[in-house]
């Protein structure tokens, strides 16, 4: 890694521990992984934070409701929630924990910090609580939702001591930070809804509790633990051993770790947009930290059409995705969550029968056959060997192209993929890989059904090989044109497999050691990194290309075409 690499930090929510993981945890988690690996692959100096959220009323709860201890309950789910995290690929870089002290000591800093500085005051507090959510509700907001919680279960009526953190003060800085940093929330919609609720105004926000005990004492007042969702928004920094001085020590974080702050991008779910987009920052601004640099807030998977629900038979846990896998590969699943998942302003439907169809079209067909298409024909034409003839040959581009159709400058084609993929990596148009590394598959499929290379070798085949006649010459000109074809969708193909690589990280390995040109430094560990940048990896024919000569062999296919009549999976 270069010294001045640019860094790129992201994070995942850190999951609630009463749950297990399902769907949406696994599609948070792997479109931070996909946009780490592309960070990575991009040379930047990357870190991917992940976690779970560990106390609270609702975790007290479950826990005694099994005769548990919080914590056991908690080191239970937390182990659960990493190792199915591992499962489905997530690369992470760090996974913390609420219950850890490098974590609990932070949070108590951090509390003493803002009761010395005046935005943590003792008050009280009486009106409607969301117990599921962790949150109070206003009146109206209560009567506005026929005094029902997020989930469905009646409001609950609270009155406690609080201590509470002075949101009313933070409206002017909040707006006027939005204005400065129009990218802060994406999509855009979603920030327009967050600008809306602070301009109507701010009201401060009950930082304690004291009905319950599972939580982080207040050090100075420990009949009452800090509020969940102060403890759990600390998380990002404490796993950084954030900030200095002003908050406490960093508990052994190492202290290299501190350049990943400000985060790039906070990636959640819609639903807890506020605590991240408005909350937050008001809480860095009180503690004089820096401000992440972006919240992306997806929207959310509903199942076969409808809300998933255990009664409707249609929540898809854990166990339902490992049915996925087993049938078509974690980077089947990883696909389908990427490619038609919720990133936008839209729920998305995880729909078997589009699951299939996405699978056929994009994965059988598309990368994995076009592949297997170009390994099948070096291997039968060429023994195997890539054949010498050189990539930069740009008459000929424009001589297949058909008409009405843009030339087939594949290097162009290439780089101009890999320029919109890096961009969208900043502007967190995460997708963009993946959609420009199939459009050059499918540039290739249409390059190869123009060309007919299967053709020009029956043609070859029919002429044979007798030197120094006509025929001899044209079947000459004719294996050079085959040889030529051959070689572009060859290179183009391995450069659409590092665009694909952040969602298909095990399948593209497998075609880089078929093909033998892994730009990994270690094929049996990933996480080594890789041996040159995109930028530097992705240069048409260059140091990093295909070789004339080298050894390319078919192999398995990639991915086994779906039969969309089998009954679905897990089901
Ligand atoms: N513990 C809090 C977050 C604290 S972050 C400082 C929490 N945890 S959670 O376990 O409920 O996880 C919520 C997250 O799970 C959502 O923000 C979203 O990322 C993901 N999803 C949960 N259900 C989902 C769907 N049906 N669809 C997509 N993602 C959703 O909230």
């Amino acid at each position: 890694m270069a010294p001045h690499a640019r860094t790129f930090s992201i994070t995942t929510p850190i999951y609630y521990v009463n749950d297990r993981p399902h769907i949406g945890h696994v599609y948070t988690t792997t479109v931070c992984d996909a946009a780490a690996r592309l960070a990575r692959l991009s040379g930047r100096d990357t870190f991917f934070l992940t976690g779970t959220d560990e106390h609270g009323v609702k975790v007290e709860k479950s826990a005694r409701a099994k005769g548990l201890e919080p914590i056991a309950l908690a080191d239970a789910n937390a182990a659960e929630f990493e190792g199915a995290m591992r499962s489905v690929g997530a690369s992470f870089d760090d996974f913390i924990r609420t219950t850890q002290p490098r974590h609990t000591a932070q949070v108590q800093a951090a509390f003493e910090r803002l009761i010395a500085t005046g935005d943590i005051y003792l008050g009280h507090y009486e009106g409607w609580y969301d117990e599921g959510q962790e949150e109070y509700v206003t009146e109206t907001n209560a009567k506005d939702r026929g005094y029902k919680a997020f989930n469905g279960q009646p409001l609950v009526k609270a009155r406690e001591e609080n201590y509470y953190f002075r949101l009313s003060a933070f409206q002017e800085r909040l707006l006027a930070f939005f204005d400065a940093h129009p990218g802060f929330v994406r999509p855009e919609a979603r920030f327009n809804e967050i600008k809306g609720r602070v301009r109507e105004g701010l009201q401060d926000v009950p930082f304690s509790r004291t009905t319950f005990s599972w939580g982080i004492p207040v050090s100075s007042n420990p009949k009452h633990v800090v509020y969940v969702w102060m403890d759990a928004l600390l998380n990002y920094c404490s796993a950084l051993g954030l900030p200095d001085a002003k908050i406490g020590a960093a508990n052994g974080v190492p202290a290299e770790r501190a350049k990943f702050w400000p985060a790039d991008v906070h990636v959640i779910g819609k639903e807890i947009l506020w605590f991240h987009a408005a909350i937050w920052p008001a809480v860095l601004m009180a503690l004089e930290m820096p401000t992440p640099r972006r919240v992306y807030a997806h929207s959310f998977w509903i199942s076969e059409g409808q809300k998933m629900s255990k009664t409707l038979g249609n929540f898809i846990d854990l166990e339902t995705l490992r049915a996925y896998v087993d049938r078509y590969s974690l980077d089947g699943l990883r696909w389908y969550l990427l490619t038609q998942g919720p990133l936008r302003e839209t729920d998305a439907d995880f729909s078997y029968a589009k699951f299939v169809e996405v699978f056929n079209a994009d994965l059988a067909n598309g990368i994995g056959n076009c592949a297997s298409r170009v390994g099948n024909m070096i291997e039968k034409y060429f023994d195997g060997k890539l054949p010498d003839e050189g990539v930069a040959a740009q008459e000929d581009w424009v001589r297949f192209t058909p008409e009405g159709h843009t030339a087939f400058n594949f290097a162009e084609i290439c780089s101009d993929a890999v320029a919109a993929a890096e961009a969208g990596l900043d502007a967190f148009t995460l997708d963009t890989a993946l959609v420009q590394g199939m459009g050059i598959v499918s540039q290739v499929d249409l390059f190869i059904n123009h060309t007919r290379p299967f053709s020009i070798a029956k043609e070859i085949e029919k002429l044979g090989t007798a030197g120094g006649t006509e025929e001899g010459v044209e079947a000459d000109r004719l294996r050079r044109q085959l040889a030529h074809v051959l070689v572009l969708c060859a290179e183009s193909l391995r450069i659409a497999s590092l665009l694909l690589w952040p969602a298909l990280p095990s399948k593209m390995a497998e075609l880089w050691k078929l093909w033998n040109c892994s730009p990994l430094k270690s094929a049996d560990n990933p996480s080594a990194g890789f041996i040159a940048p995109l930028s530097e990896l992705a240069v048409f024919g260059g140091e990093h290309g295909l070789k004339p000569g080298q050894a390319i062999s078919k192999g398995e296919a990639l991915f086994m075409r779906a039969d969309g009549k089998l009954a679905p999976p897990g089901r």
